[in-house]
């Protein structure tokens, strides 16, 4: 049994007929082969364009001679005709039986031999004062996609967060719970742990917007609004001020802002309430993890990668890499690639952003010598990134030229951007719940699933419900910016997981219903109808569109693939009779066919984090 695909055959023939024809050769990779455009005949294209200049010879003279060459004899190519440069190639039966053959003796179809390579994937790392919400979702089924995509094409896969569990927002949270929690605990009141702690960020900025608003009134701030002429606008110049406020007079500020000095002093009791409501946070989130089945093999925290940060800016600043200001700051100048000056470690010696980044990439080398390293992260980021990169590299980091920025659009709502301040965050786990409802919802109005035990039912209910909304989101480009209309996200209609797992569904109950078939069925001279070599041309590319969405970290190329391998599998279903059909071999052929199309709408959509139920 040869395993190359009916692509690879093609290429191979191509190549043998210039080599023998014209005398000019060329690797079978090299020869161009597309699928042929519906308007014309045939289901294979070879471009004929590049020989052109080599063999110096028109299109039409290349094309006929080769074709004819093709052709004679041959029992893999029906016909073909020729447009411009294009020689269209229509496949003979055999060719595709053959090709069907191969794919479904390939018990390792579309996952490629292990490469030896390592790659990691950072993906959701998230701050602590705050439950996930949709944007964290988003982020989520890239990085996970992404990671199942990567392993499939035989790296070694390293899935890791960093969580940026220190600095003046989980402050926030700390100083409000001491002060106006009673002693109140996620235990005591029932609530989720993360968005316990959520509460209590929320909490901390009302009292820091009814404190602002008190001082708006005082002496000290019409006093200020005076030196600035800021009379006639006011309102908005406190609008702007808040950020000042908060640093210069108001209480609480303050007081966050000595818990942040305590907490890097490693004052006991600061440090112990830190460990307490990050732990609540973590424990929240791990359960929302486990309801999207997302696990990590390790995980940083920047409050230890932080302080190695520190260690190797004061260490290059020795190297004369990075330079210190007069007051002690310590800086890169990346001007001369079009980025600004960036800070690294503030004067007083504390660190930003940046340091911690430096740290974590140099920990994660150590940790696991990765060739490359892929960071998911919100496109606000770009700059971020470009900026870490460039340092990373100036730094003669061995894996600076394989970093790679999954850079992805922000999700909005329908009315716009998601704003904690306005109550428009959507939440991570009110958002599944709901998915997993509509879902239940929709089940129990078809009816069918009466047989099934409770356990199975919920089961089912989860698989479809999220994969409604993991699809709806990945459908997208990641570049691109997506409106996320809640209601859309639970529709089952139209390009949705829904209706790429009822295509499965559909061919799993066929298996239920089929009983003993026949075992001597000879089907290899049956005539194949249209509907079914688009089938097998469409699961013969599956392993290339598994290589184009990672090499374009683009999983929506696997969404959009499993849903026209659907749409196809539907159609097939519904023109073609497979348990009734005509005789014995077409209903062994189709059966054999479906075998694989629903095997491979299963590995697609598996490797987008998506299910798919046996009934629905
Ligand atoms: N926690 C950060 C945020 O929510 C994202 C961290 C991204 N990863 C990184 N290595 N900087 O904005």
């Amino acid at each position: 049994m040869q395993n190359r695909s009916i692509v690879q055959i093609i290429q191979e023939k191509v190549a043998q007929c210039l080599a023998s024809e014209f005398n000019f050769t060329i690797e079978p990779n090299d020869v161009v082969v597309n699928e042929t455009k519906k308007e014309f005949d045939g289901e294979y294209t070879v471009v004929i364009f590049p020989f052109v200049k080599a063999l110096k010879m028109s299109p039409p003279q290349i094309g006929e001679k080769l074709a004819a060459a093709l052709i004679n004899g041959s029992d893999i190519f029906k016909n073909s005709n020729l447009v411009a440069g294009f020689l269209n190639l229509e496949m003979s039966d055999s060719a595709w039986q053959t090709e069907l053959l191969r794919v479904s003796q390939d018990e390792s179809f579309g996952v490629f031999p292990k490469n030896g390579k390592k790659i990691m994937i950072e993906f959701s790392s998230p701050n602590t004062n705050k439950p996930l919400h949709l944007g964290h979702v988003r982020n989520i089924l890239l990085g996970v996609s992404s990671a199942l995509i990567y392993e499939a094409l035989g790296y070694e896969v390293i899935k890791t967060k960093i969580i940026n569990d220190r600095g003046i927002a989980i402050c926030k949270s700390m100083y409000a719970w001491e002060h106006y929690s009673n002693g109140e605990t996620p235990e005591s009141s029932g609530i989720k742990p993360d968005h316990f702690v959520g509460k209590y960020y929320v909490k901390f900025n009302e009292i820091l917007n009814e404190e602002y608003s008190n001082w708006q009134k005082s002496d000290n701030a019409n006093a200020l609004i005076e030196t600035k002429g800021a009379q006639a606008h006011r309102e908005d110049f406190f609008k702007k001020y808040k950020n000042n406020y908060f640093n210069e007079y108001s209480q609480i500020g303050s007081a966050t802002k000595q818990m942040l000095l305590d907490w890097e002093d490693n004052k006991e009791e600061t440090i112990a309430l830190w460990k307490k409501m990050n732990n609540w946070v973590y424990a929240g989130f791990d359960e929302t993890y486990a309801k999207m089945g997302v696990n990590f093999d390790i995980i940083y925290y920047e409050s230890e990668t932080y302080k190695l940060g520190r260690k190797y800016v004061e260490e290059f600043v020795e190297k004369g890499l990075f330079y210190r200001e007069e007051d002690g700051s310590i800086w890169i100048d990346l001007e001369d690639v079009n980025l600004d000056k960036k800070i690294l470690l503030r004067s007083d010696g504390t660190s930003v952003y940046m340091t911690q980044d430096i740290g974590t990439a140099k920990q994660r080398y150590e940790d696991y010598g990765i060739d490359s390293m892929v960071y998911v992260v919100a496109d606000e980021q770009n700059y971020h990134f470009k900026a870490l990169f460039e340092i990373l590299k100036r730094m003669g980091e061995p894996y600076s030229e394989a970093l790679f920025h999954l850079s992805y659009g922000m999700v909005e709502l329908p009315t716009g951007r998601m704003k904690s301040r306005e109550g428009t965050i959507v939440d991570a786990d009110d958002l599944i719940a709901e998915v997993i409802s509509e879902a239940e919802n929709s089940v129990k109005e078809k009816g069918g699933l009466e047989e099934l035990t409770d356990d199975q039912k919920s089961n089912i209910y989860k698989q479809i419900g999220l994969g409604a909304l993991k699809y709806h989101m990945i459908k997208v480009n990641p570049k691109k910016k997506m409106i996320f209309d809640p209601k859309e996200s639970v529709d089952m209609q139209g390009q949705t997981a829904p209706y790429i797992q009822n295509a499965f569904v559909r061919f799993k109950s066929i298996e239920r219903k089929l009983g003993e078939l026949k075992t001597d069925i000879d089907y290899s001279a049956y005539t194949l109808h249209p509907l079914e070599k688009d089938l097998i041309q469409s699961i013969s590319k599956y392993p290339e569109i598994v290589k184009e969405a990672g090499q374009q970290f683009d999983p929506s190329a696997l969404a959009n693939y499993s849903y026209n391998l659907a749409k196809q599998f539907h159609k097939f279903y519904q023109e073609l009779r497979i348990i009734t059909a005509e005789s014995e071999e077409a209903k062994q052929f189709r059966i054999a066919l479906g075998t694989e199309v629903a095997k491979v709408l299963e590995k697609a959509m598996g490797l987008l984090g998506i299910e798919m139920p046996e009934r629905m």
